[in-house]
């Protein structure tokens, strides 16, 4: 699913979270978001996903105009996402909160599901393999490890199947190892799901991304190929620095 967003401009009281950001992703590419602190990173995934709405400007989604539908429309039209604080049900185990992402997939009605547990069950196990979390399953998800909860939180978004997806800084804490599973998981994914990614680790943006739109103050400075963005001057002065 291709997305697209035009003007957008956030303002929390006098200050603009986002000003004028216009932002064209297309279906299936590899998008990466970067910037400072405090760039307006997370205030531009939270337009896109449908928890702020804009002070000016339009989200498509898709080819349709989705600015006035709620968050759980625009998962229902395929976009998925990860926060940048954990959002899973912590008395659960990993197993079951993967389950639970499953079941809320089928329910939304956008595939088809046979209804089976068998099926189901299946579908976790090979989640669980895929992500390298196999031996986590009877863990509740409130006694794992940091980048174990991280990983866990990029399955569930995952586990909705979503045709674009959204991913607030993924590897925020985690180990070498960590890092390169989740890279490597990204990497594997089909490639027709649209990914936009907002992540400090810029060894890992730079495997990723086939794009980088780069914000400051709410600004957008640069938007291009990772060797544009990386020669441009601008953004050699307010981020990259050495690079
Ligand atoms: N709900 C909010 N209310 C007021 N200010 C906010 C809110 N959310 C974000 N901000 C401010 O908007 C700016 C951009 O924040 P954010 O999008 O979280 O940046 P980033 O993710 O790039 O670090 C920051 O100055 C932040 O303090
Ligand atoms: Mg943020």
């Amino acid at each position: 699913m291709d997305l697209s967003a035009v003007g957008l401009t956030v303002r929390f009281g006098a200050l603009a979270a986002l000003n004028r950001v216009d932002l064209e992703v297309a279906a299936g590419e590899r998008r990466a978001v970067i910037g400072p602190n405090g760039a307006g990173k997370t205030t531009l995934l939270n337009v896109i996903a449908g928890e702020h709405r804009p002070t000016e400007g339009s989200v498509r989604l898709g080819g349709r105009d989705a600015t006035p539908l709620p968050p759980w429309r625009r998962a229902r039209l395929g976009l998925g996402r990860t926060f940048q604080r954990s959002t899973l049900f912590s008395q659960l185990t990993v197993a079951d909160n993967i389950a639970l992402a499953v079941r809320a997939r089928n329910r939304s009605g956008w595939r088809f599901w046979p209804g089976s547990e068998d099926g189901l069950n299946q579908e976790v196990s090979r989640r669980l393999e895929a992500g390298g979390i196999e031996h986590l399953a009877r863990r509740p998800a409130g006694r794992l490890g940091h980048g174990e909860r991280r990983i866990l939180e990029v399955e569930l978004a995952l586990a909705a199947s979503p045709s674009a997806l959204l991913l607030d800084e993924p590897m925020a804490g985690l180990s070498g190892d960590e890092r390169q599973k989740t890279l490597e998981r990204l990497r594997s994914l089909p490639k027709e799901v649209t990914v936009v990614i907002v992540e400090h680790d810029i060894d890992a943006v730079f495997a990723l991304a086939e794009r980088i739109t780069v914000l400051d103050h709410g600004v957008k400075i640069a938007d291009g190929t990772p060797t544009e963005v990386r020669a441009n001057a601008r953004v050699q002065e307010v981020y990259l620095g050495g690079l």
